[in-house]
């Protein structure tokens, strides 16, 4: 492989299940191939349907790694990435189409479990070029981040979260109106340096991006400052991420993500409310004296429609893949020196 600029992933996860579910092992699932890595959240209401979560991203899960592997076998067989081979689409590269991966997943875990549902986020890595595509359905998600000129960690690249409302993710299974063909593809161009990571919306619902790279950057700080004799591996930063997370959703004084999108989602009900005021006054005057009769039971829904408040962080299982991206083709060389600026 006489590649410019090739580059090498390291990579590491860690699936931290919330305590309290009955689940050992939690309802997340993930894969992790040399160049390919994806996450999936089971949802989690099947379990009051008798059915088990995990079962069904798991099954997906593996499913998508094994279809992502067999289409990398057959591009390698066919001579990898020689002729143009026409119609490629965003997700294309090298023979990987994650959307197919996806399809190929969906309907293997539908086929092989009694039901469920779950959220992906896959990505897959160009070691030749450093391009990172991958196709995100639902509220897990990836971030880039990538230190500037002056060394100051930022995020280079985040996928955005869909959901149908509040809570409500897209998702792939079961009774679901989602497709692989909803699934955002996107494409980024990594750099040596670049920590990759691919997390759960238990991540990211109980850490702000800010928290993400100050937890990152601290463990890069330490490094330089001498005091950890060892190379900050993906292990390392995928286990500070997780502590931080489960530390942070455990603080009920704090402002979470998950706590900001909820307030914001009930101030976008009350607009929503007030904008149909004016037609709501109209039939209210008209009505108004058998209105008075429902006082009561009315006082008693209007105090309902606020909604719970959701305070602290969101509790639930939390599944961080790190990769780092690491110049040269050098194969290991001192085990794994991630992340650590080498300029680019
Ligand atoms: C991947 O899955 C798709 C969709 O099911 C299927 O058409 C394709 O043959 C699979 N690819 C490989 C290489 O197995
Ligand atoms: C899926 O939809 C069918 C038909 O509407 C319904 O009977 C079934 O209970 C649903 N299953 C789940 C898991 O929601």
């Amino acid at each position: 492989m006489a590649l410019r600029g090739a580059a090498l992933l390291l990579m590491a996860s860690l699936l931290a299940p919330v305590a309290s579910f009955v689940q050992p092992g939690g309802e997340d699932a993930f894969f992790l191939l040399p160049k390919d890595i994806g996450v999936f959240d089971g949802v989690g209401g099947f379990r009051k349907l008798g059915v088990d979560p995990a079962a069904f991203s798991r099954a997906f899960a593996a499913a998508a790694a094994h279809n992502i592997t067999a289409q990398r076998a057959r591009w390698e067989a066919i001579g990898g990435g020689g002729g143009g081979s026409g119609a490629q689409t965003v997700a294309t590269f090298k023979g990987v189409d994650l959307r197919l991966a996806l399809e190929h997943a969906l309907s293997s875990a539908l086929r092989g479990t009694r039901g469920g549902g779950c959220t992906a986020c896959v990505a897959s890595f160009d070691a030749a070029s450093g391009l990172l595509t991958g196709a995100n359905l639902g509220d897990s998600g990836l971030a880039v981040l990538r230190r500037d000129l002056s060394k100051r960690m930022f995020v280079a690249y985040r996928t955005t979260p869909q959901q149908h409302r509040f809570n409500m993710p897209y998702q792939l299974g079961t009774n679901s109106t989602d497709t692989p063909a909803d699934a955002v593809q996107f494409r980024f161009y990594t750099r040596p340096g670049d920590v990759i990571v691919l997390a759960t919306d238990g991540l990211f619902d109980n850490l702000f991006d800010e928290d993400i790279v100050e937890t990152v950057a601290a463990l890069l700080r330490r490094k330089h400052a001498g005091h950890a004799a060892a190379p900050v591996t993906p292990e390392a930063i995928a286990a500070c991420l997780v502590l931080r997370a489960v530390e942070l959703s455990a603080d009920r004084e704090r402002e979470s993500p998950w706590h900001r999108a909820a307030a914001q989602a009930r101030l976008a009900a009350r607009r929503r409310r007030r904008a149909s005021g004016a037609a709501a006054w109209r039939s209210f005057t008209r009505r108004l004296g058998e209105l008075l009769g429902e006082l009561e039971p009315g006082t008693r829904a209007l105090a309902a429609y606020e909604g719970p408040a959701y305070e602290g962080g969101k509790l639930d299982d939390i599944t961080v893949v790190v990769a780092c991206v690491s110049g040269g083709g050098g194969g290991g060389g001192s085990g794994g020196g991630s992340g650590d600026g080498s300029g680019g």
